[in-house]
């Protein structure tokens, strides 16, 4: 018998106010044409005064925990990935633990940036597997809002608000080693990639922190380097997720990639020799949510019933750090 992790619903939740790129060039020397053509940002979402990440976290876990079907109480563990938490402690996990009325469980943050969604659903799934866990819930959410230089046309016009939320729950599979072809494989994720090289930590940090500056910071980024790292990276963890399952490209139903630049997940699907068609996309609506860009996609593409149960998925992420990610899923 084979333990698996199974994504068993999804919820999503984004701030009610819209920021177009017209409004950002109200006040700061850009144009929507800029933006568009070099990131396919339209608009993003932010957060109203007095909303914090955890208000986020906590309306997409709410709203995951009623697409499973599950109820707080048999909750046993919370993971949130985020760079923005409410506060430096305690972790922004407890507070969402708090509000959903889930007690007594590992409640905790973990820090990968962009690929934290990633990362979280690395960790989710192997405590899910050691039985240690039975339901989880992985949340990515994020006030990026909160860390930009709104004077600072480089960076501000790319990230946005938002926070996407997924419960995972023990499968155990009689005799399933996945062999014998796709649909033998078990529903569940299917095996998770995570790297990390810190000598490239500069290329995009936040230049505060409580043992550095004692401030918040705000966001910094060598853009074109961010997007060289970012177009080799992805090509080798996507390479290494197929190759662990024995797979080739045309076996994706779809990609759901972090949304941090519409060229890049264009190189992405291109690099898969995949079609527009194969690929969730949601970069012009919400900007670049960090940790929330992917379970906000997934959300979307699931309510909207373009994905189905049995498809493969295939997710992706780079981030701060430098960080990347791959995910593969028989949803
Ligand atoms: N509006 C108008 N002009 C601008 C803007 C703007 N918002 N921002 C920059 N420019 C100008 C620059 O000042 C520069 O002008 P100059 O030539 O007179 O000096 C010119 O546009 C070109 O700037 P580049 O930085 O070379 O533009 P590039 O084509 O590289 O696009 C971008 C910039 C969109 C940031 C791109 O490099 C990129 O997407 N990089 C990856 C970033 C990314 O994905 N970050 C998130 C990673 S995920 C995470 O962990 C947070």
């Amino acid at each position: 018998m084979i333990v698996r992790s199974q994504i068993v619903g999804c919820g999503s939740y984004l701030p009610e106010r819209i920021v177009t790129n017209d409004e950002i060039a109200t006040f700061l020397d850009t144009s929507d044409e800029w933006i568009t053509a070099r990131t396919g940002i339209r608009q993003r979402h932010i957060a109203a005064e007095g909303e914090y990440t955890s208000d986020l976290a906590f309306n997409a876990a709410d709203g995951a925990l009623r697409n499973a079907g599950i109820r707080a109480c048999e909750v046993d563990m919370i993971v949130v990935a985020t760079t923005t938490p409410d506060k430096t402690f305690p972790a922004t996990a407890t507070r969402v633990q708090a509000m959903l009325g889930a007690e007594g469980g590992p409640a905790f943050d973990l820090q990968a940036v962009c690929t934290g969604f990633i990362y979280g659903l690395a960790v989710a799934d192997s405590f899910i597997r050691l039985g240690q866990v039975d339901t989880a819930i992985v949340i990515g959410a994020e006030t990026m809002s909160r860390l930009l230089d709104w004077e600072d046309r480089n960076t501000c016009v790319l990230f946005g608000d938002g926070a996407g939320a997924v419960v995972l729950k023990s499968n155990n599979h009689h005799g399933a080693s996945g062999s014998g072809g796709r649909e033998n494989l078990p529903r569940g994720i299917l095996s998770t990639h995570l790297h990390s090289d810190g000598r490239f930590g500069d290329l995009l940090h936040v230049d505060g922190g409580p043992s550095s500056t004692g401030t918040v910071g705000t966001l910094q980024m060598s853009g074109r380097e961010v997007f060289r790292h970012a177009v080799a990276n992805l090509a080798d963890v996507l390479e290494e997720a197929l190759a662990a399952n024995e797979m080739t490209p045309a076996d994706i139903d779809w990609v759901v990639p972090h949304q941090a630049n519409k060229r890049i997940i264009d190189g992405t699907m291109r690099k898969l020799g995949l079609g527009d068609d194969r690929v969730i996309v949601t970069i012009e609506r919400h900007a670049n949510t960090s940790a929330a860009s992917i379970p906000l996609a997934l959300d979307e593409a699931v309510r909207d019933g373009r994905i189905q149960p049995g498809q493969i998925l295939l997710m992706e992420a780079m981030g701060g750090g430098m960080t990347w990610g791959a995910g593969l899923a028989r949803w």
